[in-house]
């Protein structure tokens, strides 16, 4: 039982997987109701993007299904971040080794893949940087699965 709950979802550049992530949670959050119960923030684990909007395509496509990802600026994941966020859900298994060598070290959350949560079967979100559009796509329809199971574990933690 908690009174708020956060969320950081990690991928490798923070302007592709991560900050589409980001919103589509967002969007599913508010729709729920939950914004105010609900903290919610991504990052890389890599640094060459830092400041950086997301990628006009992931943009492109999150704007295709009602969600607005422009405002968001890439960082990179912080050590502390394991210390205030609650749930750490990183995009491919590259980012679950990277996150874990921090996590080992640090301590604090334990990050794990995000589609865990989904029903999709599939483990990873795929990197789309160097693919078609079609990519991004199928980014979001993975994320738009998995963020409906996050909420569901979300709303039993608060309950
Ligand atoms: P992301 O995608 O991890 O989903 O943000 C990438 C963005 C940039 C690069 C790789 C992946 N890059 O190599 O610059």
């Amino acid at each position: 039982m908690s009174d708020q709950v956060s969320v950081l979802f990690v991928c490798l550049g923070n302007i592709c997987r991560s900050p589409t992530a980001e919103g589509v949670f967002r969007a599913l959050v508010a729709a729920e109701g939950l914004e105010q119960l609900v903290r919610i923030d991504s990052c890389g684990t890599g640094d060459w993007h830092l400041g950086k909007v997301p990628d006009p395509r992931a943009q492109a496509a999150a704007r295709e299904r009602g969600i607005d990802i422009s405002q968001l600026r890439a960082r990179q994941l912080d050590p502390r971040d394991l210390d205030t966020f609650d749930y750490v859900l990183v995009m491919d298994r590259q980012n679950l080794a990277d996150v874990k060598d921090v996590w080992r070290q640090h301590g604090g959350t334990e990050p794990e893949l995000f589609l865990g949560y989904g029903r999709s079967g599939t483990p990873e979100v795929p990197d789309p940087y160097y693919g078609g559009d079609d990519g991004f796509e199928l980014v979001l329809d993975l994320i738009q699965d998995a963020g409906k199971g996050l909420i569901a574990d979300i709303r039993g933690r608060l309950a």
